[in-house]
């Protein structure tokens, strides 16, 4: 399910940035303030607080309660992405690609930024996390069958005397172009062979897990942001709805 949930979002998300980029080729200056602009407009406003209702829902413990009896957070939150993504589709539209006035600029940008971030929390770093996770395993298991040969080589030091001149930087790294490195360690390779291959096959992994932990640990403050852009968006949208209906109301009276 979550992975069907990953793949209608990827694709709506793809949607929404070629929508966006429509304007290199396509403007409409009257659209906006046409009916079916209009109508579009309000539809894109209203599922973009959909968002909201779920903050409320999440942080005010009675009305969680009272709401989770009928529907749980986790559809909730699919909603959330939907309607979170849907919705700014529908303004893009109602845009009709005319980009004329800075309110109009930056709630365009906002958005998208948005709804970017929104992706990237939801389904990167959750990537990250199983990434993560995996790789973990696989150097649990590594560890364990190099610790078994470590046994085997000290039962047999003659062997060791094999891979010492190998301990320092330079000689490991030719060691490793010299070695022909299949793929997996063999159970039959001898046992000095199989310990530098698994004490490189651990490092590889180790390396490995850091970089995913460091990006990780870079998008940890990405809810945050999420939430402070879409206050600011939130601002923005009803500083639009303000001006459209206070001017467009001034100039039909
Ligand atoms: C108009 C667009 C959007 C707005 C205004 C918006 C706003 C928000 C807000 C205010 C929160 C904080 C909820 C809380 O923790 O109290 C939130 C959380 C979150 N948002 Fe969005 N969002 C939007 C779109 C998206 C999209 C498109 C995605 C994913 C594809 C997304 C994924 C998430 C996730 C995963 C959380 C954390 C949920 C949790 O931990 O309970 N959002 N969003």
């Amino acid at each position: 399910m979550k992975e069907h949930d990953r793949l209608v979002a990827t694709g709506l998300v793809v949607l929404m940035v070629i929508l966006g980029l429509g304007f290199l080729v396509h403007q409409s200056p009257r659209f906006a303030g046409s009916a079916w602009g209009g109508a579009l407009g309000v539809s894109g406003a209203v599922l973009m607080l959909v968002p909201l209702a779920y903050l409320v829902i999440k942080r005010v413990p009675p009305l969680k309660r009272t709401v989770t009896r009928r529907v749980s957070m986790r559809t909730l939150l699919a909603w959330h992405v939907y309607a979170g993504i849907v919705g700014p589709i529908l303004g893009l539209l109602h845009t009709g690609h005319k980009f004329d006035s800075q309110l109009g600029i930056a709630l365009t940008a906002l958005m998208v930024i948005v709804v970017l971030s929104g992706f990237v929390g939801r389904y990167l770093m959750g990537q990250f996390s199983q990434t993560i996770r995996a790789k973990k395993e696989m150097l649990t298991g590594l560890e364990l069958v190099y610790r078994q040969t470590a046994g085997e080589l000290a039962a047999h030091p003659e062997q060791v005397a094999i891979v010492r001149p190998l301990a320092g930087f330079w000689s490991r790294l030719m060691g490793g172009l010299l070695l022909a490195r299949p793929a997996g360690v063999p159970a039959t390779a001898s046992a000095p062979v199989r310990a530098l291959r698994l004490s490189e096959s651990m490092a590889d992994l180790e390396y490995a897990i850091k970089t995913h932990e460091a990006f990780k640990r870079w998008f940890a403050g990405w809810l945050k942001f999420h939430i402070i852009i879409s206050f600011v968006l939130y601002g923005l949208l009803a500083l639009h709805i303000w001006v459209g209906i206070y001017f467009g109301l001034r100039w039909f009276r």
